[in-house]
């Protein structure tokens, strides 16, 4: 059923208006009417550093700030759309810094956060300037997260462009976009 479904969408760049967010919204646009959208850039919540406490013997520290609202977004979420741009061939370092504190999450077994994780859906929306084969390392980074967590593997979606609105002009991405969630199996209301 859609109504059951809540995308959580986050957006990974460092600009706003960039073209990943044209791409992911293009693609949100066709998600039906009952499904729950929660857009969030990860810029403007920002996380501490993250410190590997695991080894060090000492209580580990419950999130709490702009860590608990991502936890907390991220529970909430049936599908998880990591919108990032491709920097390095990866993704952006302020998602990066969020799959980081992932580790953390699954150190603190209070959160039950791997069985939590378990069912839902992760999506890959990204844009780069130059040939796709760079996005390889950020698709395989979210297939290889998406795995160990248990979640199901959406797919990724891909644009072209350097300048914001450039992926406007990437025909093959907008033709993707507007199909792209048709993989959620969602029941139109
Ligand atoms: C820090 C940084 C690293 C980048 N690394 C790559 C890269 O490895 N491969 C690539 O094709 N484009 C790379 N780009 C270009 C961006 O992927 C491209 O400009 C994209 O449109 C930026 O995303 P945005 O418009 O959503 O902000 C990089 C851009 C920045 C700022």
């Amino acid at each position: 059923m859609a109504e059951d479904r809540s995308f959580l969408f986050l957006l990974g760049s460092a600009r706003a208006g960039g073209n990943t967010e044209i791409l992911a919204r293009r693609a949100a646009k066709e998600l039906p009417r009952g499904v729950g959208q929660r857009w969030i850039r990860t810029a403007e919540v920002p996380l501490a550093p993250f410190v590997d406490r695991k080894h060090d013997g000492e209580d580990l520290v419950p999130p709490a700030g702009n860590e608990r609202l991502l936890l907390d977004a991220t529970f909430a979420a049936t599908d998880l759309v990591i919108a990032s741009p491709v920097y390095w061939y990866s993704v952006s370092a302020s998602m990066k810094l969020y799959f980081d504190h992932w580790a953390g999450w699954l150190d603190q077994p209070e959160l039950e956060f791997k069985a939590r994780m378990r069912g839902k859906t992760l999506w890959g929306v990204s844009v780069l300037a130059e040939q796709p084969e760079q996005a390889e390392p950020l698709i395989g980074t979210l297939r290889k997260t998406a795995e160990y967590l248990g979640m199901r593997w959406g797919g990724q979606l891909l644009g072209n462009g350097s300048r914001p609105g450039d992926v406007l002009l990437d025909e093959g991405a907008l033709k993707s976009a507007e199909a792209f969630f048709a993989g959620a199996d969602l029941v139109r209301v």
